[in-house]
């Protein structure tokens, strides 16, 4: 197969080296093309361009692959823990249980909140967002730690720094359900697991320390293995742009919590349940919402559905919707959004309109009906998936250093008005 590109411009030919990733993914090499033609390209999404190279998570959209670092979703899933996945993921390898036993204990460290960071949530609206407040709060947090201020991608400083957002970001998220709640902030108990220990934040009560139920903890840890990494996806490219700047790693994940919001990225697992709740309350039958996402004059979409990289099912869909199956079941309990959920796929799956269009469920259609198990309420639906994806943001904003990215500076084509003289406001009509 060749490995240069030919490029034909105005009778003149260009070419352009070709590269191969380790999974026999292919990309032409254009870095000098705006110097040598004067021409650039267009790609409006991105859907074609590359951003990177990267060793972190590998998707192969057309078969419904997903791998972190080379490990494939399905095996993580099903052995390993998120606080294993989030070291996997950060450093590249399975921890030993030495490693684990220290990323556990910085963990563990850096729960607890600065005292001071406490008032900043008192002047706040109880129905203050909590994407507002988390992506805040993140940004906040570096300012009671100077010494991690400063861009450390490696060493004691990348530890600590990340030991730190993972471990807090956990905190801050369960003190906003706290203050939304009215209810007092639980500190966190260091001799709880990861997810046990946020379950205790989110709903112990001072007479009433919570406890979760095994189901749950496996479940919670289940859900934020499966949302740690994601590729190039809308939230980490933005943790990636921010990061080329050089700017720290503390206001870079916090503009990943803010790309994240977004209805057509993590919003999306909130829009999900409030989607399955309107077709549950009105009555009407899915294939009427089913028809409206078909409505070429219609703006509604099936929210959870499709994907721009997944032409096949998200394989985390096809985990989430087992692992919901099992905790309802071991849970005793029913969820009449899941059979709503359960009827919407198998119509959609028959529809010519999603088939042609290669729309399947995502992660985030059956994700919301698993947090509606575990007790987890709606406005923090897309603060838990920014839980999950911290690993990922941080990973991928220490492999742009590692990789001396440069400033990430797209270019435009400039469609306004040509050159024209100003007016004086005298002679404005
Ligand atoms: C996540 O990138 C990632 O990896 C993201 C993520 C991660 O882990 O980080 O996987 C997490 O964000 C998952 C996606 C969550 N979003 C949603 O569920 C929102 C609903 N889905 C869509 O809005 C849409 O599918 C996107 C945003 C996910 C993808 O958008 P694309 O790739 O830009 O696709 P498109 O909008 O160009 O749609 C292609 C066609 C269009 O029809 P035609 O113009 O060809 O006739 O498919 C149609 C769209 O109208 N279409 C849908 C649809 N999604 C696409 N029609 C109805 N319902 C939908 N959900």
């Amino acid at each position: 197969m060749s490995d240069k590109a030919v490029l034909t411009l105005e009778g003149k030919q260009y070419e352009y080296d070709i590269h191969t990733g380790s999974e026999g993914e292919r990309c032409i090499d254009i870095t000098n093309l705006r110097k040598e033609t004067g021409y650039i390209t267009m790609d409006e999404g991105f859907g074609n361009t590359g951003s990177c190279y990267s060793d972190i998570t590998f998707v192969d959209g057309a078969k419904g692959i997903l791998k972190y670092r080379g490990y494939p979703i399905e095996d993580i899933a099903e052995n390993a823990t998120f606080v294993e996945t989030a070291y996997l993921i950060l450093y590249g390898e399975l921890p030993t249980a030495d490693q684990l036993r220290s990323f556990s204990g910085a963990l563990k460290e850096h729960a607890p909140l600065h005292t001071n960071l406490k008032h900043h949530f008192s002047g706040l609206p109880s129905d203050a967002p909590p994407m507002a407040i988390l992506s805040a709060m993140l940004n906040m947090v570096s300012c009671f730690h100077p010494d991690i201020l400063e861009v450390h991608t490696s060493g004691k400083g990348f530890d600590k720094s990340a030991a730190l957002l993972l471990s807090k970001v956990r905190t801050i998220a369960a003190w906003v359900f706290r203050m939304a709640a009215g209810k007092a902030f639980n500190d966190p108990n260091p001799n709880l697991s990861y997810c046990a220990n946020f379950l205790h934040m989110m709903f112990s009560d001072p007479y009433q320390e919570y406890i979760p139920s095994p189901v749950i903890e496996k479940a919670l840890n289940l859900f934020l293995v499966l949302h740690a990494d994601h590729e190039q996806n809308c939230s980490t490219s933005t943790v990636r742009v921010v990061g080329s700047s050089r700017a720290n790693l503390f206001s870079s994940v916090s503009a990943g919590v803010c790309a994240l919001w977004g209805p057509l990225h993590g919003g999306a697992n909130t829009a999900v349940i409030q989607m399955l709740e309107e077709i549950q309350a009105s009555g009407r039958p899915v294939t009427d919402y089913i028809n409206m996402a078909k409505a070429k004059n219609n703006t509604f979409r099936l929210m959870g559905f499709g994907h721009r990289v997944y032409k096949n099912f998200d394989p985390r869909s096809i985990i989430l919707k087992k692992a919901v199956d099992d905790v309802l079941q071991e849970l005793n309990m029913q969820d009449p959004l899941l059979d709503i959920a359960r009827e919407l796929e198998e119509k959609t799956l028959a529809d010519s309109y999603f088939k042609e269009r290669n729309l399947y469920p995502n992660v985030d259609f059956y994700s919301g009906i698993l947090l509606r198990a575990i007790g987890i309420p709606l406005n923090m639906y897309t603060v838990m998936f920014a839980i999950g994806r911290m690993p990922g943001w941080i990973a991928n904003w220490r492999e742009l250093h590692d990789h001396k990215q440069r400033i990430s500076r797209p270019r435009q084509i400039f469609t306004g008005s040509n050159t024209r003289s100003y007016i004086p406001l005298e002679k404005r009509t």
